[in-house]
């Protein structure tokens, strides 16, 4: 049943993704998640004038398709190579690798709940394709135990309505998926952070964000994320850009968690102050008064750093935590963490409000917490009961901190949230996500430099951060060899080779050696734009461990 309609909507996607390249707009599509039904249909197509028409930002859709893995994850349609292979790639914020499952690798040549879906990389069909650095040069592990090995190859990807020639990728000789379908992954996170095995010494290369920001598709390494809640068929990512239509209430601008050891800020790790409750109208505190800042990590304080990872399906908390505040509010919940489905419409079961950085509050309701789950043979719902209800899993769980002291928050959360994650700045902007699928998508470009967000917004509901930025900002890769371009079906939007790929800022590094000489950038692209505030960046090298937690394909997890 699944499988038949999906197949129907795919050609019917295929065929609108032609109309809308031909006509060279960005796209926006949304696909079905739920029921295995895919629908495609158009949401939005910017105009070709003024200052949304086909620069500035990007972006694609995000889709969530819970039979893939237990509680799911979201997914983006890419394609690498010449000709265009096609790939589904994770959306994860908590790792900063782009990488594809390899044709040749054995969990793609098997069958079974754990092999390869959604497209494989064969490099031999590829006239572009390239190796990078040989294998295991690219080799990561993430939080839920899987693990991909292999080279780093280059090639053209295709985002959005964008061909970008020589990104650098993993291509995954070795995958091994824990939680479900091995799948292809576009980490987002700092560079940093990449998987980049010290072979023979650690490098870094630029990463999506950083391509996209050298290329000058985006103004800096900028991009909003809006899941959509569970009802909704997709959500968008937007890179370099701001759409207003998708949040309620304010903006609110946070800074960064500078990394626990490091100081640095290399993670997209905030705090959560404080915990309500809310029941028809009469809400509870649970906790508050928590710190904003390096004492959050202190186990005593009532603050929980939290890593905002899109890779990672539920909400870790401290064992601790989960009997204080939680199992009272959710008694429904069996130690295995299931459910019966019902509870999920009951309006007796309470929402969550959560206060990020002592500024926002985010309600998310039980709706949201509170997800089906399904047999990854068969794609059917599993079953609870003798009864026959059907199973939901409770999407907050827990789990000790480890490593870096925090823990991941995923999607069951950040499904209720609009959030924007400025590289550049060291920043996390919030607000609590639209709940409606009908708003006509009002989509802002985002300046560089420290006050974009607030110059951009000067005429929307927008609460800037109290105190500026005053600690590190990751190194950005500090390889001077990128060389890209990027073009539409009709139209090169901006070209960086040489050093010029790699913006000035970025190239600091350790000992501030940079290869690669000259370099030049034309089109209108700017490479480099962007960089200032990464000027300071002081942590150098890759290979950051990255922890990630709790059930989730890809769940946190940087370089290895
Ligand atoms: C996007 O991914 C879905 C899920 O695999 C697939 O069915 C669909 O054909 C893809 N669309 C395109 C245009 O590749
Ligand atoms: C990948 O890294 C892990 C951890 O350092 C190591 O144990 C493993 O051997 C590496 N894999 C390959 C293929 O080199
Ligand atoms: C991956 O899975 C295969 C087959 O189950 C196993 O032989 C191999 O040791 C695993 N590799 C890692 C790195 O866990
Ligand atoms: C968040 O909501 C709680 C409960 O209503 C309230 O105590 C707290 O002050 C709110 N925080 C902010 C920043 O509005
Ligand atoms: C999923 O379905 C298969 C085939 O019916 C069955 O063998 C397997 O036990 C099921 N898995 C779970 C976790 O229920
Ligand atoms: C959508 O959000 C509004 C307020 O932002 C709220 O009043 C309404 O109940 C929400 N609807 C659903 C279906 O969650
Ligand atoms: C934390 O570390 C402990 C001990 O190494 C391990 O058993 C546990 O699975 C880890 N928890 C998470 C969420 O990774």
């Amino acid at each position: 049943m699944r499988s038949t309609a999906a197949a129907a909507s795919a050609s019917t996607l295929a065929s609108l993704l032609l109309l809308l390249s031909a006509v060279h707009a960005l796209p926006e599509l949304a696909i079905a998640k739920q029921g295995g039904r895919l629908v495609a249909r158009p949401l939005a197509r910017r105009d070709d004038t003024g200052i949304l028409a086909n620069r500035g930002t990007l972006s694609t859709n995000v889709y969530d398709i819970l039979a893939y893995s237990g509680g799911g994850a979201y997914y983006a349609n890419v394609t690498v190579g010449t000709p265009p292979q096609p790939q589904v790639v994770i959306l994860d914020t908590g790792s900063s690798d782009l990488y594809f499952d390899a044709a040749t690798a054995p969990a793609c040549e098997a069958t079974g709940p754990y092999s390869c879906r959604d497209g494989t990389f064969a490099p031999k069909d590829s006239s572009t394709y390239s190796v990078a650095h040989p294998s295991p040069a690219f080799n990561t592990s993430f939080g839920d135990g899987s693990s991909a090995t292999g080279p780093f190859g280059q090639d053209v990807v295709g985002v959005g309505d964008l061909l970008i020639s020589g990104v650098q990728f993993g291509v995954a000789e070795a995958v091994n998926s824990t939680t479900g379908y091995a799948i292809g992954l576009m980490g987002l996170g700092y560079s940093a952070n990449e998987a980049s095995a010290y072979n023979p010494t650690p490098f870094l290369y630029p990463n999506m964000p950083e391509v996209l920001r050298d290329t000058g598709v985006i103004n800096s390494r900028l991009y909003s994320v809006f899941l959509a809640s569970l009802a909704e068929i997709s959500g968008t990512i937007l890179f370099g850009g701001v759409d207003t239509s998708r949040y309620t209430g304010a903006l609110t601008t946070l800074d960064i968690l500078p990394d626990a050891y490091s100081g640095a800020i290399d993670q997209f790790i905030s705090t959560v102050t404080a915990l309500s409750s809310t029941t028809a109208g009469q809400t509870t505190n649970l906790f508050t008064g928590g710190s904003n800042n390096a004492n959050a990590y202190d186990s005593t304080d009532t603050a929980l750093p939290v890593l905002l990872d899109t890779g990672s399906s539920a909400w870790s908390v401290p064992t601790s935590y989960y009997n204080a505040y939680l199992a009272p509010l959710y008694p429904f919940v069996d130690t295995s963490g299931l459910c019966p489905c019902s509870y999920a419409s009951d309006s007796s079961v309470p929402s969550l409000i959560i206060e990020f950085g002592g500024r926002v509050n985010i309600t998310v309701p039980a709706s949201e917490l509170i997800v089906p789950i399904y047999n990854s043979t068969t794609d059917e719902p599993e079953i609870y009961d003798t009864a026959g209800h059907a199973a939901c899993a409770f999407m907050i769980v827990a789990a000790e901190p480890n490593g870096s002291g925090f823990q991941t928050l995923g999607d069951a959360v950040l499904r209720s949230m609009y959030v924007v994650f400025d590289l550049d700045n060291g920043q996390l902007s919030v607000a609590q996500a639209s709940n409606s699928s009908t708003d006509t998508p009002s989509v802002i470009e985002i300046p560089a430099g420290a006050s974009g967000i607030a110059s951009a917004l000067s005429q929307h509901s927008y609460s800037a951060a109290q105190a500026s930025q005053t600690y590190s900002i990751a190194a950005e890769a500090q390889s001077a060899t990128g060389s890209f371009e990027v073009s539409t079906a009709q139209s090169t939007i901006g070209v960086a080779t040489g050093s010029a790929a790699v913006p000035e800022d970025a190239q600091i590094g350790a000992t501030g050696a940079v290869s690669g000489g000259s370099g030049s950038a034309t089109g209108t692209g700017s490479a480099g734009a962007g960089a200032t505030s990464s000027s300071a960046a002081s942590v150098a090298g890759g290979g950051i461990e990255g922890f990630g937690f709790g059930a989730g394909v890809g769940g946190g997890g940087g370089g290895v």
